[in-house]
This record gives C-alpha cells, structure tokens and sequence, in this order.
C-alpha cells in the first residue's frame, strides 16, 4: 500500500470531522493567527496523508491558511515517514536544509512529528542536532497538537513531546480533506503483525479499530458533502474489530456501508493474505459498491523467506486466495508489494517470487530493496544481502512485472470501463483522469462537468501504468 515517495500536500477546503462529531474548540494560540501561513511536507503512506489532512484541519481552526509554498509560510511541518532508510534520510536532508531558512525568518515555527518522530533515538537526535526545530511530537499525540503548538510558540526551547502508546481512540478531530470527490477513513490504527522487518507496529502501536457507528457517521457526512469514494484504511483492515469484542467484522461493516445511500465506491487497504476469507470476497461479490480491487502484499514467494518476514501464510495459501477472488470475481485486479533481498535470500528464494509474480499475474506490484530498520527482528539476521545484488533483483522482477501490466492492460483496449473522474490532468490540463474499479489509471478528454461522476469510458491506448480512453455516451 505504500507509495512512500513524497506525497505534497496542498491542503485546503472541505473541512469534516472524524465521526461528525462537534469540532473542538480550540485555544488560538495566536490571537493574531488569521493571516499566518501553514505547510506541511508529508512523507510514506496514506495513514500519514491523513494524518495531515488533521493536522491542516487544527491549523485552519486555528485561523492559519494554507500557504501557496513553504517560502511563504509561518510554519512548516514534516510529517515523516520510517518505513525504509531512504525515507529518513530525505527527511533528516530537508531538515538540514531548514536550518538556513530558520535563520533567516527566526519566527518561522518548524515542527518534525509522524512515525519518525515516534521513535524515541530520533526524536532526541533531532532535538539535539537540529536545535531551529520547535516542535517535535509524535503518532500517539496528534489530537494534541495544539498545546502543543502554543508550547512550542512560547518555548524558546524544542517542545519533545512522544507517547510510547496510543490510549484510546480520540474522535472528534477535525479534518480538512484536500479534494471532494475521494476521501480517506480511518477504520483501524496500528499493527499487532510484527513482520520481521517492519517497524510500522512500533511506530503506530497496537491495533485499535473505530467503532462502527462512528465509521458509518463519518461516511454518511462525507456523502452528504458530495464525496463519491471512500477508502478505508488499517494496516491490516482484515481484522478490523476484533478488539472490539461485539462481533463486528470488517466484512458486517462494508455490508453496513454498502447501504449508505449516494455512496458510489467503496476501497481498503491493506489486506492481509493470511486474513482474507472466502467470506469477505462472498461479500464484495454481492456488494455494488466495494471496487474488484485486491490489494494483497505477498512480499515474497518462498516460504523459506515468507516464515522468515513472520508472514504467517504460505505460497500455497495465497495462491488459493487468489484462486478463490478469481473464481468468484474474474474481472478482479489483484495487485502486490514485494520486499527483495531480505536477508538471507538465496537464489532460489528471488526465484520463487519470480515463479509467484508470473503465476499470478499481478495488475501491477510495488516492490522495494529490503531495508534493515533498527529494533525490527530482520535487522540483526544473518546474510544481509549485498545493496548490488539487491538491485539488480528488483530490476529483474520490476521488468518481468511491467510486461504483465502491459500485457493485462492490453486486454482492455476497445473494452468500456467506469471511471470515476477525479479531475484534469496535471501534464495535460484538458485531459481528464480518473480510476476503473480495478484502481487502473484512466485518461481522456473530457468536460469540466464530468468531474465527479461515474462515467462509461472507452479504452482506446493503453500503457503499462494507464489507459488512455474516450467517454461513451451513456
Ligand atoms: N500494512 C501494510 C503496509 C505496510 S508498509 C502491509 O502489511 O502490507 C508497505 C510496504 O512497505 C510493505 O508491504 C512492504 O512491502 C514494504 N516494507 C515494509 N518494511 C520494509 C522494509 N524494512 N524494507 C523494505 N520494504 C519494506
Ligand atoms: Fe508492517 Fe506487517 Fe503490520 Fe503490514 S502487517 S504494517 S508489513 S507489521
Ligand atoms: Fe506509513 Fe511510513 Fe508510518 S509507511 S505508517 S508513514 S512508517
């Protein structure tokens, strides 16, 4: 699920709030605060892009705007990311780079959170390296935010402020969403699987699902302001409620919100193949508005490797979970993350992924080099692949993927798919884009009163990342 580059955020308009409830009120910690300026930088995946749509809804509560780009801005926050070594260090790159620009506006209020901040030896080895940052806080704290803002405005020193866990879900938080049309909904927070080489579980904490009827409010508002899609998010959405102790599955809850009226669309992520049933995919067969989209990481074919990564399923296993989607659902796009050169993979291991990826036939994988991350169980394993041999397997796998994209991609052409138009073209302005139900990439040319709807497109190009179509009169 995790698309780990640098996710920019340009946050504004459309403020809700998780579960509908009141917005707190808020201490300005400014009184002076309506003109000032707010940026914030977010790194990693759509937890943290979210994480900053709460962010931007504390600051615009608080009378800040959004500014146009961070030279003009009053602060600037970095919501960052851990999940590889490559994203802390563009992090850890940037915030060296701020150092000048602090001296230069000494006002300018600099705030580090997210799951880097989370960890305890980076947090302090940015406060002490990086004194021109205020504040630093992280995953546990948000809803704290601003105290802890106000603190760090009055503090002449970097306000730290970590929690080592969640306590409980806090609801209520305000949310300011960047666009109308798709939204994000929390579902879930933090990770009980302690895969080998992760550190999201010491990071984000343990899981916590959200009630229920707080889910279906914060849905039904969304609808009602006009969004047409809603992803819902948990590192593992599978075993959404089993914490709750009332039966509710993550299955009863799209049965639930398949019911919302004026909801067209309905995705999640991340699934994971040793929670994904028979059951679930019986419902989203039935369902109209969950998208035939499978999101599954297998991270490797071994099972060598797979029990090494505490994956806890098979090879075999998942190839039955993807036999029985197919069965029932064969239009399903069935997408991946690979991790290659987890330590001690041989050979034969990277060729048992190759045999996985080619037996499948992936709509498309996401695939990275192992990274080692500190405290994880997989760091300390012996044979640490080389950074070269690394390479050259993701080169390899990535080849062998996009000629199955290209190639799946290709059975589309001349076919009609429904696209929901998300807007125009960033490269092209008069081209409109927008996603199939099977998550594919679509553009066309079209009227700026097709944004938001569902439309018939037809495909009439395809590439190996997107579809190039033109709308059919419906
Ligand atoms: N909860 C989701 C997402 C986890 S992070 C899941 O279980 O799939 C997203 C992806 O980052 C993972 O699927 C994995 O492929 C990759 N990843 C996680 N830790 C990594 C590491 N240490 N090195 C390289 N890739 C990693
Ligand atoms: Fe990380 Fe595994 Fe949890 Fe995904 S399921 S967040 S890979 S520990
Ligand atoms: Fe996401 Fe990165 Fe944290 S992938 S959960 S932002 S470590």
């Amino acid at each position: 699920m995790d698309k780990t580059e640098i996710n920019k955020k340009r946050i504004s308009s459309h403020k809700n709030t998780a579960s509908g409830a009141a917005e707190q009120s808020l201490e300005c910690p400014d009184a002076s605060g309506d003109s000032r300026k707010f940026y914030i930088q977010t790194f990693g995946c759509q937890m943290n892009v979210h994480d900053s749509e709460i962010l931007a809804g504390f600051l615009e509560d608080l009378g800040f705007q959004e500014a146009a780009g961070v030279e003009e801005t009053d602060i600037l926050i970095l919501n960052t990311c851990a999940i590889r070594q490559k994203a802390e260090e563009k992090v850890f790159g940037m915030i060296g780079k701020l150092k000048k620009m602090k001296r230069e506006n000494p006002q300018l209020i600099i705030g580090v959170c997210g799951c880097m901040a989370q960890q305890e030896g980076t947090a302090k080895r940015i406060k002490s390296r990086h004194p021109h940052v205020d504040l630093i806080f992280g995953t546990h704290n948000l809803h704290r935010f601003p105290h802890l803002l106000k603190e760090a405005e009055e503090s002449r020193e970097t306000v730290l402020d970590i929690w080592p866990e969640g306590k409980e879900v806090v609801e209520g938080l305000p949310i300011s969403r960047k666009e109308g049309i798709k939204a994000w909904v929390t579902i879930t927070y933090g990770c009980n699987n302690f895969c080998s080489y992760c550190v999201v579980p010491y990071v984000r904490g343990r899981e916590q699902s959200r009630e229920m009827s707080n889910i279906v409010k914060e849905v039904k508002d969304l609808v009602l302001k006009g969004y047409k899609e809603v992803t819902l998010l948990g590192q593992n959405v599978n075993s959404y409620g089993k914490d709750l102790d009332n039966g509710i599955t993550f299955a009863r809850l799209l049965e639930k919100l398949e019911g919302i009226e004026g909801l067209g669309r309905i995705r999640y992520m991340t699934s994971h193949p040793r929670d994904f049933t028979r059951e679930l995919t019986r419902v989203i067969y039935h369902s109209e508005k969950v998208c035939e989209h499978f999101h599954l990481p297998i991270q490797s074919g071994s099972n060598n490797i797979l029990k090494k990564m505490n994956r806890s399923y098979t090879r075999e296993h998942y190839l039955e979970v993807v036999s029985f989607i197919r069965e029932l659902i064969p239009e399903a796009s069935i997408t991946t993350d690979f991790i290659v050169g987890f330590p001690g993979e041989t050979h034969e291991d990277f060729l048992d992924t190759l045999d996985i990826l080619e037996r499948v036939r992936f709509d498309t994988s996401y695939s990275f080099i192992y990274s080692p991350r500190k405290g994880t169980m997989a760091a300390d394993m012996p044979g640490q692949i080389p950074l070269k041999e690394k390479k050259e397997r993701l080169n390899w796998l990535n080849e062998i993927q996009n000629s199955i994209s290209r190639e799946i991609n290709e059975t589309l052409r001349g076919k009609s798919v429904e696209v929901l138009v998300e807007g125009f073209s960033r490269e092209k302005p008069s081209v409109l884009t927008g996603r199939t139900r099977t998550n594919k990439l679509v553009n066309f040319p079209g009227k700026e009163e097709m944004i938001g709807k569902i439309i018939p497109v037809k495909i009439i190009d395809v590439k190996t990342w997107s579809l190039n179509g033109e709308v059919l009169e419906a």
